[in-house]
Formats: C-alpha cells, sequence, structure tokens
C-alpha cells in the first residue's frame, strides 16, 4: 500500500472520505472534515498523508496539527482526524497511516503526539493515557500521548485555532 503527503488533487476526496467515515460515529458532531478544510486553509496542517487503494485512489487520511500544552508550544502535534473509507476497514490501512503519520510528526521535528480516541484502538501504537496532557471535557482515558524521547508535558491540550469549526453549530 502506497502512503504519501497530500496533493491538491486529493482534497475533494479525503473531505468526502472523512465525512463519510464520521458520518455515524458516536462521538462526532460531522465537523471532521471541515476541520481538515480548515486546518489546511490556516496552514495548520503540519503533516497530511493519503493512503493509495490498487487503484490509486485516497483510501484514507490522517492530519496533525500543532497544539501547545499547559501553555507552553513545544512543537507537539495532535492527530486530527484519522478515517479509511468505509469500504476498506479493518485492512491495515488505519494501522498503516497511523504508523506513517507518526514517522512523519518524528521527521517534523515534533517531541511527541496526543489524540483523543480509542485506547483500545491507539495503545498498540504506544499511546497512553493519564500520562500529563488534559483537555476540558475529554475523559482522561481518551486523551493519549505518545512521546518520542522525552517526558510527556502536563497540563491542557490548546489546539489550533481552526479547531473552532468543530465547535460551530452547523445549519
Ligand atoms: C478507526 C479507523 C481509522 C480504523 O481504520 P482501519 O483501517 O479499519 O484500521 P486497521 O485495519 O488498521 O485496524 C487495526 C485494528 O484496530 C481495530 N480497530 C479498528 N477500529 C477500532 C476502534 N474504533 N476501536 C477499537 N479497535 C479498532 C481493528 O479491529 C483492528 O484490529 P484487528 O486487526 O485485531 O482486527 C476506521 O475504522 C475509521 O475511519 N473509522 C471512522 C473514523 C474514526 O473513528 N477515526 C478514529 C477516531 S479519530
Amino acid at each position: 500500500m502506497i502512503v504519501r503527503a497530500e496533493a491538491a488533487r486529493d482534497v475533494a476526496a479525503i473531505s468526502a472520505l472523512v465525512a463519510d467515515a464520521f458520518s455515524d460515529h458516536p462521538f462526532s458532531n460531522q465537523t471532521e472534515h471541515l476541520l481538515v478544510d480548515a486546518l489546511r486553509a490556516a496552514g495548520g496542517l503540519t503533516v497530511s498523508l493519503v493512503a493509495l487503494d490498487d487503484g490509486g485512489e485516497v483510501a484514507g487520511h490522517v492530519g496533525l496539527s500543532p497544539v501547545s500544552i499547559g501553555g507552553t508550544d513545544a512543537g507537539w502535534l495532535i492527530v486530527a482526524p484519522l478515517a479509511v473509507r468505509r469500504d476498506l476497514w479493518r485492512r491495515g490501512i488505519g494501522s498503516a497511516l497511523m504508523r506513517a503519520g507518526l514517522d512523519a510528526a518524528r521527521a517534523a521535528g515534533a517531541p511527541g503526539v496526543v489524540l483523543v480516541g480509542d485506547p483500545a484502538f491507539y495503545t498498540r501504537f504506544g499511546f497512553a493515557s493519564g500520562n500529563g496532557p488534559t483537555m476540558a471535557g475529554v475523559p482522561a482515558e481518551n486523551l493519549m500521548a505518545l512521546s518520542f524521547g522525552g517526558a510527556v508535558p502536563a497540563g491542557e491540550v490548546t489546539c489550533h485555532p481552526a479547531f473552532a469549526v468543530c465547535m460551530s453549530p452547523r445549519d
């Protein structure tokens, strides 16, 4: 499977894929595709990778963007979001994207990555809960962090301003 950086020609497919993948997600307010677009427009998509299917079509996407933790911007990133095309779930694409996203974050100089997610899925990549970062409204076990070497910083995670699109009511 090919995983590469997003290209301009992928943008519409990424948006459609992310919207569809989260359309019935229990903790989604169906704004994840808007978040990807808003981050990109604001220059906040530090990492944006696509997986391609056998026909070269976009099969999955992962985006990472900058956060501060405890009021300090030390270069940490947050995974938001990870999505795989619905007809291709459970074939390892999400895991491959996640690993490639972590490699890209490390290569970009990030000291580590946080995310909001299900420990049942993310512990396999080395993420752990309750190791320092917090986020208002997010259960402690779902706020997970992975350091590439140093200590995990403690404190509230503040996301890129583009995340406001997730908080806004939609028509
Ligand atoms: C979550 C998602 C990205 C996983 O993609 P995927 O390509 O199916 O993942 P993989 O095939 O690499 O799955 C690896 C393993 O994780 C498990 N898994 C997948 N999604 C899981 C979830 N939400 N919770 C727990 N385990 C999960 C799979 O069962 C598989 O385990 P197995 O090999 O023992 O069967 C995909 O289901 C998706 O896009 N879901 C909707 C959006 C979403 O929930 N994104 C993550 C939150 S940001």
